[in-house]
């Protein structure tokens, strides 16, 4: 906030910048002894990635290691690391346990250095058949838990050791701040620091606490896709983004600044552009803003055939070879070029012609090498199946299924009509009502999630998990409409409504499971985000029944339905729960279970009122007067943070430790939780500040803290948050962090408290 008196305390030496992760001298040593030894050519080859498929045979019925292919990638171009599952689909623990060992065998037997093998588990073991599929992190957002995301994580790590491979492409990090684009479910929702403490504790999960010696239950995170990849201004994946410096540095820079403060090895650049520059290009931001500015030894990998993109999409190449050029000597580190080797050769060249460094090379090179020294490959290049007695323990499927019901969002109740009393007759209908595929969504057995029914025998749809909770006599099935499992998306069958109508005349309540099927990337692009017509059909015509209707919605991505809300008497969405998806909703819906699920994004009501809740105050205006009619209304069908339980929660005490405050003050907020109600609840406690006045027009408010809370019926208790003043810092107009003096409004639930800033800073450093 800004006053006349505003007195700045400007920093202008700039502060050494501690290590991300501290090196191990050890470590470094190996390192510096290998690189030593090393050919350009060997050093080249640990800057490749290939796809899995280029090593296996052609046109055979199961995916078979070519061994004349693996002379070429290991023996003549030493090839570093490998991903993807074969034919991009899982397989089996111990599959994988033969494919990886084979490659590492020939890797030793060749170069002398482990291959790094990398998968997406991106909900869990995404790629191994029988492993634990948890909630989609859009879902883990709204538990508003980080100890899920964590033990999600945990798990994952373990079950994909159990699968020999020690790197994943996982957590992903992207702002969810537009619902059209097509990868919103696969990040933590639209806020910064939900994305940053999720992602922090998803990398802690996934690698342990100790980044230098991750052991063999751990694995290394790459978090992705740094960064701006989740505001296309189309809202069409991989096309450009336009971000105000402001914005990048505050919003879309912080959950990466967490991960990597938190240990996180490797990172993957954003597929696409910023500003007009693509990020592959961008030695600010890779080089500078990561490497320097963060003091990180770790990796920077491409997205898939992305550097060949520079040149074939983004136009800023002419050819290859200059791709490689540009991008190698922006900061790139590992060229993720799935199906050619071709970056050895042009590589090569540009070094012997002077166009890359050699220390450039070297730099690489090195930090591949750390990574695999960290990850211990060099002494253990295979993790052994029956060395994991607890891949898809029981203990597992329990955290999912908890999982899923935390991040389920209650957002209607009308007249209580949830939980379904005991003994109703329940028609469950809708596309998404029996379907496994529907629940996980991309990223599940295979890239698109399209074959995952094939895959999810022993796990319930919602359909049969309701069978099971409400007794098989009580359910009627008919979906009304399906989907086309053989076409995109979106395609749906012709509908049958008027089967599932004359279905709803025998029963007591409608439960209409719609939404979205499974999508992933580029093919999930969509043109209206407005649900679709069969399905707004479905739920209007049964509306005309009479009869109650719970909309469950099972979606990847807020899709509009302001034109069946109001018909609903109850709405739940589930998002992508995953595997335990069924079991979960049903616990909820029979009342077994509680809902404290709270939105991660803004679900907006209309196409053209895109927004979220952090917007510019100037966003939401009243009607000025005189003849210039002039207004602005924010609208949106629920807010960012919206979220109801089966219980109420009252609170009161909104206190602050200190009421004026400067920039080196830490602040405790301490406010009372009381559950009102007469179940059993969790509650997530979010601590928001608006700032009231600010050289730049504010933001209408921010979140700066949350917890989650567990309360007996009639319990209270008092939550402590404490942020750094230093919080309320923001990116002013010369692209540096500022404090200004004046006064702050900070919320919790309906309380409120202001606090006032008495001396400002401004720092000349570019991380606070
Ligand atoms: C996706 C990444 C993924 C990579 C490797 C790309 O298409 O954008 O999220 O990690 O493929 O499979």
């Amino acid at each position: 906030m800004l006053a006349l008196s505003l007195t700045f305390v400007a920093c202008t030496q700039k502060a050494t910048v501690e290590p991300a992760i501290p090196q191990d001298p050890e470590i470094e040593k190996k390192v510096e002894a290998l690189l030593k030894r090393m050919t350009l050519e060997e050093k080249i080859g640990q800057m490749v990635e290939l796809t899995a498929d280029v090593i296996g045979k052609q046109g055979t019925a199961e995916y078979e290691i070519d061994e004349a292919m693996l002379d070429t990638v290991f023996g003549k171009y030493k090839v570093g690391s490998i991903l993807n599952a074969p034919r991009t689909m899982a397989i089996t623990p111990q599959r994988w346990e033969e494919i990886i060992s084979r490659i590492q065998e020939k890797s030793m037997e060749t170069i002398g250095i482990p291959c790094i093998y990398g998968l997406d588990q991106n909900h869990g073991t995404t790629y191994t058949m029988g492993g634990t599929l948890f909630p989609q992190n859009l879902n883990v957002a709204a538990s508003f838990n980080t100890d899920l995301a964590k033990e999600a994580a945990r798990i994952t790590a373990y079950e994909t050791r159990a699968s020999n491979c020690p790197w994943t492409y996982s957590p992903t990090l992207d702002l969810s701040r537009d619902p059209r684009w097509p990868r919103i479910w696969e990040n933590y929702g639209e806020d910064c620091l939900v994305n940053a403490k999720m992602g922090a504790a998803a990398v802690k999960g996934f690698q342990g606490e100790d980044p230098n010696h991750i052991g063999p239950k751990n694995i290394a995170v790459s978090v992705k896709h740094y960064m701006g990849y989740g505001v296309p201004r189309t809202g069409k994946d991989r096309t450009p983004a336009i971000i105000s410096p402001q914005e990048l540095r505050e919003k879309h820079f912080a959950p990466y600044k967490a991960a990597i403060e938190a240990g996180a090895l490797t990172v993957m650049a954003n597929s696409g552009s910023i500003n007009g520059m693509p990020v592959h290009a961008n030695y600010e931001l890779l080089t500078q803003w990561l490497k320097e500015d963060l003091n990180w030894d770790g990796l920077i990998v491409t997205d898939w055939a992305d550097i060949n993109n520079l040149y074939q999409r983004e136009k800023v190449a002419k050819d290859k070879k200059e791709a490689i050029k540009i991008a190698i000597n922006a900061g790139i580190d590992m060229s993720m070029d799935p199906y050619s080797w071709e970056f050895c050769i042009l590589l090569k060249q540009l070094v012997d012609e002077g166009e890359v460094p050699m220390s450039r090379i070297d730099d690489a090179t090195r930090r591949v090498l750390r990574l695999k020294y960290r990850l211990g490959l060099f002494d253990r290049p295979n993790t052994l199946y029956k060395d994991y007695p607890e891949f898809a323990s029981d203990e597992a499927a329990v955290v999912a299924t908890k999982a899923a019901e935390e991040t389920m969002i209650l957002l209607k109740n009308k007249a209580d009509i949830l939980p379904l009393a005991k003994g109703k007759k329940i028609l469950v209908t809708g596309p998404n009502a029996n379907s496994m595929r529907c629940l996980n969504g991309g990223w599940t057995y295979t890239w698109q999630g399209h074959l995952t029914n094939l895959f999810t025998a022993e796990h319930n749809t919602i359909l049969e998990a309701m069978q099971q909770k409400f007794g098989k006599g009580n359910i009627v099935y008919e979906p009304g409409i399906t989907y086309n499992e053989a076409g995109a998306y979106w395609e749906e069958n012709a509908p049958q409504i008027g089967k599932a109508v004359a279905a709803a005349r025998g029963v007591d309540v409608i439960v209409a499971c719609i939404g979205e099927n499974s999508y992933c990337e580029t093919p999930g692009n969509l043109t209206d985000l407005t649900l679709s017509r069969n399905q707004l059909d479905l739920v209007q015509a049964l509306a005309k029944t009479g009869k109650p209707i719970v909309l469950i919605l099972s979606e990847g991505r807020p899709r509009l339905i302001n034109e069946i809300e109001p018909l609903a008497q109850a709405v739940v969405d589930i998002i992508l729960p995953g595997n335990y998806g069924g079991n979960a909703l049903a616990n909820l819906l029979a009342g077994e279970a509680n809902f404290s699920g709270k939105l991660p994004f803004t679900y907006p009501k209309d196409n053209g009122s895109l927004t979220t809740y952090d917007y510019k105050v100037s966003e939401q205006v009243g009607t000025m007067a005189g003849a210039y009619d002039y207004n602005a209304v924010v609208d949106v069908q629920w807010a960012f943070g919206y979220g109801l339980s089966y219980t109420t929660f009252e609170y009161s005490n909104l206190k602050v430790s200190k009421n004026n405050f400067t920039a080196a003050d830490e602040l405790t907020f301490t406010v009372d939780v009381k559950n009102t109600g007469k179940r059993v609840g969790k509650e997530a406690v979010l601590l928001f500040s608006s700032d009231l006045l600010a050289s730049l027009t504010p933001d209408s408010r921010r979140l700066r803290a949350f917890d989650k809370v567990e309360l007996q019926p009639g319990e209270t208790k008092t939550i402590s948050l404490t942020i750094k003043a230093s919080d309320l810092a923001f990116v002013g107009n010369d692209g540096k962090w500022v404090l200004e003096p004046g006064d702050f409004r900070m919320q919790a639930g309906d309380q409120t408290v202001t606090i006032t800033c008495t001396d400002g800073k401004k720092w000349e450093t570019p991380n606070i």
